[in-house]
């Protein structure tokens, strides 16, 4: 299954020893149920289990059917047929629950009389049961363990690859892509081997996701026509999918009336445009019966939108929305508009505010399928940024939120840096105070939707350990609530799981000991307190402080000899923190409660201004940036106790990504101490060396 040079990521077979050596038996039909039964048996072939459909006829009632010879039961319910342990738990589950409580895709989990039982109400259900057993290993075939119901927290649980067809001439085949090239698309064309398809969907099921978008947000020429004439590559992509439960969108491009069906205008209001529209998604449902939607960036740097036609984006989701609807697809609209072309020298632009100023008086306008896709920080996936405020001012529009799993502001796939920590965060966030609901609560009804990091790299993702962050990604999507080192610790166990037996105890020390706290350590050596963007233009790639100062992006921190920090108060700055319900619009506008992580994303400060943490901002960028140096340090030394315990290959590959690591966070430290020690004059306390 898995072609021969490539790592198995979270399931190598040693993963579903627990379930190979067990007798099961597993009772349904259709796709994923097959799905369900070819993994088991695969498992037993090599441990030694066995792996039974239901008896054709009916148990007579003095002849219960084959219950107590199972030792695990995955069966979809209602069904004639269960064997004893199974059916006792499905009566239990229905007089508790009544049915439809698990829906398309959940699962029941008990133990009885000595049978490890999983019940679902619908395919999908089966496969993320089946999963869930792998993930707990022996411990799902225990003495006792108490009935547990399963359900994702939402529907849409997604990754949008921004994999381009044709390499394109500055972004390659893949924009932002740290881990080789697309596992689609190669030189203009799909391609002609997709064998990582299948084992990606796979890897994809077993955390949770359900749905990929296989085309940048960016749609050039070639990749409109994945629309058109290209189809067919989608298709395929899709047949290869589909035993996963993972469904197939695209990202269109809002002027493809026009481009691709030579019409005059893309105007959302024109009939012709309806109708173009309608006839390309009905040709689309045509050949992908599941497909999922579409994705638009539309008025976003440089992509075409109804800005053009003087229409809203309202206007312009809804057009495609209606095309999509008698199907049941969806249409994401990403909210990601801001003027690029900004004038640094103009302080009252603020590009914080655009998303906010944009689509807020759009709220209640847009149709029922149309989910609009938000940043969950108002700039742009710095490593730190406040969440975005249009998640909580749109109470009549679907909204999913959009993390970015590839790393492109947070080390590039060549930095230890495990994101769950803040996605927790900002999941977990909430804007009205705490007793009211999350940012989670808000996309349970959009979804949660993450860029992919992963590429035709051995290892999936170019750093090994960059695979956690898929992991975690779909598996915060399907339960927000899970802390994130737990989601990390079964991560380490189930992609080491073929370490010798003995070694499990040092591989989990040692990984959590790099990992857990490595996003605040990445955090430390680079932009801070909020700040962002000091990143090197174009590459955003280590560090340049003032990349970006005198640019058009609107991506500043305005330092000068006497201070830093942009300054977004209502009181005298961009009035960015009225973008907030309380308590958060005065939390933030207060320079005394602001919290320190995020001071100089709000205001602007002395050097001399005193944290909460005691520490002066000047002495804590120069604290922070010696941390974070010894912290990586540290890491790759510790890195170095799992010599001959991992993988060879593995631990070379990540061994070489430290090393660069190391010498990456001292340029960090060095220019960022430089430049603020220059900029000030103010002696760091501890007298230590600043270039
Ligand atoms: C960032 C990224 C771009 C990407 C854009 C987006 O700005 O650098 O490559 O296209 O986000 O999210 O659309």
């Amino acid at each position: 299954m898995q072609p021969n040079d490539v790592h198995a990521a979270w399931l190598p077979p040693e993963a579903f020893r627990a379930i190979g050596s067990r007798r099961t038996l597993v009772c349904g039909e259709g796709t994923l149920v097959d799905t369900v039964r070819a993994e088991v048996a695969r498992a037993c072939a090599r441990y030694g289990g066995s792996v039974d459909r239901p008896p054709p006829r009916p148990a007579s009632a003095d002849r219960p059917a084959a219950g107590a010879s199972y030792d695990l039961v995955l069966a979809l319910v209602p069904a004639a047929l269960l064997p004893v342990a199974a059916a006792a738990v499905d009566v239990g589950y229905r007089r508790r629950h009544g049915s439809g409580a698990l829906g398309e895709e959940g699962f029941l989990l008990a133990r009885h009389a000595e049978v490890t039982v999983v019940l679902a109400e619908a395919p999908a259900g089966l496969l993320y049961g089946l999963f869930h057993l792998v993930r707990l290993g022996e411990s799902a075939f225990g003495l006792t363990r108490p009935t547990e119901l399963h359900r994702p927290a939402t529907r849409l649980r997604m990754l949008d690859h921004w994999d381009n067809v044709d390499v394109h001439p500055v972004m390659g085949q893949v924009e932002r892509g740290y881990a080789g090239r697309s596992i689609f698309w190669r030189d203009g064309a799909r391609r002609a081997d997709l064998t990582r398809v299948g084992p990606y969907g796979r890897l994809l099921a077993a955390c949770g996701v359900n749905a990929i978008a296989v085309n940048n947000v960016n749609v050039h020429a070639t990749e409109a026509r994945l629309l058109t004439d290209r189809l067919g590559d989608v298709a395929a992509i899709a047949d290869l999918l589909r035993p996963y439960g993972v469904r197939v969108h695209l990202s269109v491009s809002f002027a493809a009336p026009v481009t691709l069906g030579g019409l005059p205008t893309a105007d959302p209001l024109d009939d012709g445009v309806r109708a173009w529209w309608a006839e390309a998604t009905r040709q689309v449902y045509e050949t992908i019966p599941d497909f999922g939607g579409y994705l638009v960036k539309a008025d976003s740097e440089g992509q075409p939108g109804p800005f053009g036609y003087g229409r809203s984006h309202a206007d312009g989701a809804n057009v495609l929305a209606d095309a999509l609807a008698p199907f049941g697809g969806v249409v994401r609209w990403r909210a990601f508009v801001y003027n690029h072309r900004q004038d640094w020298r103009d302080r009252s632009t603020d590009r914080a505010r655009a998303a906010y100023d944009h689509f807020t008086p759009l709220d209640g306008r847009f149709r029922d399928n149309v989910i609009l896709q938000v940043k969950h920080g108002p700039i742009d996936f710095q490593p730190r940024e406040p969440v975005s405020p249009v998640l909580a001012a749109m109470p009549d529009t679907r909204l999913a939120v959009e993390f970015q799993v590839t790393q492109e502001y947070t080390g590039q796939q060549r930095h230890v840096c495990y994101l769950a920590p803040w996605w927790s965060e900002v999941l977990g966030y909430a804007p009205w105070g705490d007793d009211g609901p999350t940012v989670a609560d808000v996309a349970a009804g959009g979804g949660l939707v993450g860029v992919s990091n992963v590429g035709d790299d051995p290892f999936w993702t170019g750093h090994p350990l960059a695979q956690a962050n898929l992991y975690a990604f779909g598996r915060l999507a399907w339960d927000p609530r899970l802390d994130p080192v737990a989601v990390l610790d079964e991560w380490i166990g189930l992609t080491f799981a073929g370490s010798a037996p003995d070694a499990s105890g040092i591989v989990r020390r040692t990984l959590h000991g790099i990992m857990d706290d490595s996003w605040r350590t990445y955090e430390r050596y680079t932009a801070p307190l909020g700040v962002g963007f000091m990143v090197r233009p174009g590459d955003h790639y280590g560090p340049d402080v003032d990349g970006y100062e005198y640019s058009p992006w609107g991506t500043y921190h305005f330092a000068d000899r006497d201070g830093v920090g942009v300054d977004r108060t209502r009181a005298s700055g961009t009035g960015f923190t009225g973008q907030y319900p309380q308590p958060w619009r005065d939390v933030y506008e207060s320079v005394e409660r602001c919290p320190d992580e995020l001071l100089l994303f709000f205001h602007h400060v002395p050097y001399g201004h005193r944290l909460h943490s005691g520490s002066t901002v000047i002495q804590h960028i120069y604290d922070t940036h010696f941390a974070g140096v010894e912290q990586v340090t540290a890491m790759r030394r510790r890195w170095e106790q799992l010599a001959g315990v991992v993988d060879a290959g593995l631990h070379a590959r990540v061994r070489e990504r430290l090393d660069e690591q190391v010498r990456c966070a001292e340029e960090w430290r060095d220019q960022v101490n430089a430049y603020f020690f220059r900029k000030s004059g103010v002696p760091d306390a501890r007298g230590r060396r600043i270039p």
